[in-house]
Formats: C-alpha cells, structure tokens, sequence
C-alpha cells in the first residue's frame, strides 16, 4: 500500500503548477486531499477528478497576513483535528536588486513562502506530537541552498524555511514526526513570470534544456516524501548546484540568471 493511502494530506498552492502535480500524483496514490489557494476557482479542476484518492476539501486561504492565516487554520480545523502530512507548497517571488524591491511586496513574499508556514506548523505541531505522527513538508528551492541573485527576499525566505525544518526536525524526531525540505531548480509553471522590478533578464532566456518539468519534479520528490527523505533535490541540476555548493562553491557565480 502506498505511504499516502487513506491519510489526510494538507497541500497549500494547490492551484499552481507544482501544487497542481501534486495534488493529482497524491490523490492517484490514495491521498485524501484538503486543498487550498487564494481563489477556488483555481481548484475547479478537482471537482471532477475520479481516481484512487479523494478531495476531503477544498478551502479558499490567503496566506499573505496573519489574519488570512488564522481564517486558513480555522477552517481546515473544521475539516480536520490534524491533517496527517501538511505540505507547504504555497509560494512567491519577485525579481530585482533588494533596493528595488518595494517594502510591501517583499515582506509579502517573507509572510508567505517563511512565516505563515511556520504559522501553519506551530498551529499542528502539539496536535501531532499528541497523536505521536505527522510529516510536514516544506517547499523550498535551490535559492534555499544557493543564494539567486535578483532575489535576496526568495532567497532568505527559502534559506529560512530550511533552517527552520531542521531544527523542528531535531525537536520532534522522538515523538515520530518528519520533517522533509524539498530543493527544486528552475521548473516551469507561473512563478517564472513573477514580478520584476528594474531587470529585464527573462528565466526564459535561460538555456531551456534546464528547465525541469513540473510532472518529473514532483513524481521524484513524492518518492523521496514517501521515504522520508530529509533533505530532496529533485531534478539533475538541483543535484549538481549541492555538489557544486559543498565542492567548489566558487563555481556558483556561473549560474547567476538575473
Ligand atoms: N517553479 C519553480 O521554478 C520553483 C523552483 C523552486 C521552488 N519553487 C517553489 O515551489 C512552490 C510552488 O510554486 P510553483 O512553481 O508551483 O508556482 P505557481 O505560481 O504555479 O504556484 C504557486 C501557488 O501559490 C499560491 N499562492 C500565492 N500567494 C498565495 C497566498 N497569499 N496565499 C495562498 N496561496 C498563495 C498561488 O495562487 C499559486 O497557486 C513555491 O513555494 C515556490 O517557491 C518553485
């Protein structure tokens, strides 16, 4: 049996394009799906999925504030008294120099890809640690390994979700909790067209054999969730930018995009 049939999975950015591979490649493995994004409508196309899973609820949560938060966990709350695996999908970024970078937009980013996440696990920690199970997964990125110059807010956002991970990791190993991080590179889906302030450089000018795809990313990084992998680098060159970063982290200057 699969490690996702019958447990009740909390998956946020569900409408995006990781989210959406997700979503559909867990429900296929019997994953019991409580799915979120900022509109419903982006869910619509779950309404009609008939698979070996099933959607347990689809809920309309805006992350970007404490508040939105607070409204988010209340109303998974009444769907479920802790979602057995929370993925922590849900996420921004922006392009240009920090200086550049309006003050709201970039403290926006660090509420959504760092704080509420960590919102969301101190909210279901002492439920999991009470019921002695739970696995929280937390998106990040190669910029949480590698600094992404053009974007020092993605990149502290991503940095500071993996350094929070291990240390919850540490915490809550004995009371039969895991804690994965996952490390994609560059992957097609919307966030490649995110917002850009003051630089013209396109990630689509990026030499494109480079670029994973959405489907393959998340395929191998639910095989690395299901062994409960610490720390997942899906894709080839998520893979060598680690070595890269451990070997000769002077090399790192060659992948600068933006
Ligand atoms: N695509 C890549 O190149 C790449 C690489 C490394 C890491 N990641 C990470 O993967 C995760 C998923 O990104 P993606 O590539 O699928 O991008 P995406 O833009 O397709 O999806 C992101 C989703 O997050 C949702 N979201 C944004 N703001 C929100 C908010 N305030 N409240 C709730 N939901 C909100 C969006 O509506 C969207 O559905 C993100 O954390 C991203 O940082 C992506």
């Amino acid at each position: 049996m699969s490690y996702f049939a019958g447990k009740s999975i909390l998956l946020t950015g569900a409408g995006g394009g990781l989210g959406g591979e997700f979503a559909t490649q867990l429900m296929d493995l019997g994953g019991e799906l409580i799915l979120s994004d900022v509109k419903l409508e982006s869910l619509d196309r779950y309404k009609s999925y008939s698979g070996r899973g099933r959607v347990l609820a689809m809920i309309a949560g805006d992350i970007g504030s404490k508040e939105g938060t607070e409204r988010f966990l209340a109303d998974v709350k009444k769907v479920t008294h802790c979602p057995d695996i929370i993925i922590n999908n849900a996420g921004i970024a922006q392009a240009g120099a920090f200086g550049d970078v309006p003050l709201d937009r970039w403290e926006k980013l660090m509420n959504i890809n760092l704080i509420s996440p960590m919102r969301i696990c101190h909210f279901f920690l002492p439920d999991m640690k009470s019921r002695g199970s739970g696995h929280i997964v937390n998106i990040s990125s190669v910029a949480g390994i590698v600094p992404l110059p053009g974007g020092a807010p993605y990149t502290a956002s991503k940095h500071g979700i993996k350094g929070f991970s291990d240390a919850i990791r540490l915490e809550y190993e004995k009371h039969g909790i895991h804690v994965s991080t996952v490390h994609p590179f560059f992957t097609r889906t919307a966030i490649l067209q995110s917002e850009r302030f003051g630089i013209n450089v396109n990630v689509e000018d990026y030499p494109q054999f480079l670029i994973e795809s959405p489907e393959n990313v998340i395929r191998e990084t639910i095989k690395a969730i299901a062994s409960k992998t610490d720390f997942i680098l899906p894709g080839p060159t998520a893979k060598v930018l680690d070595l890269t970063r451990r070997l000769a982290p002077g090399m790192l200057s060659l992948f600068k995009v933006f």
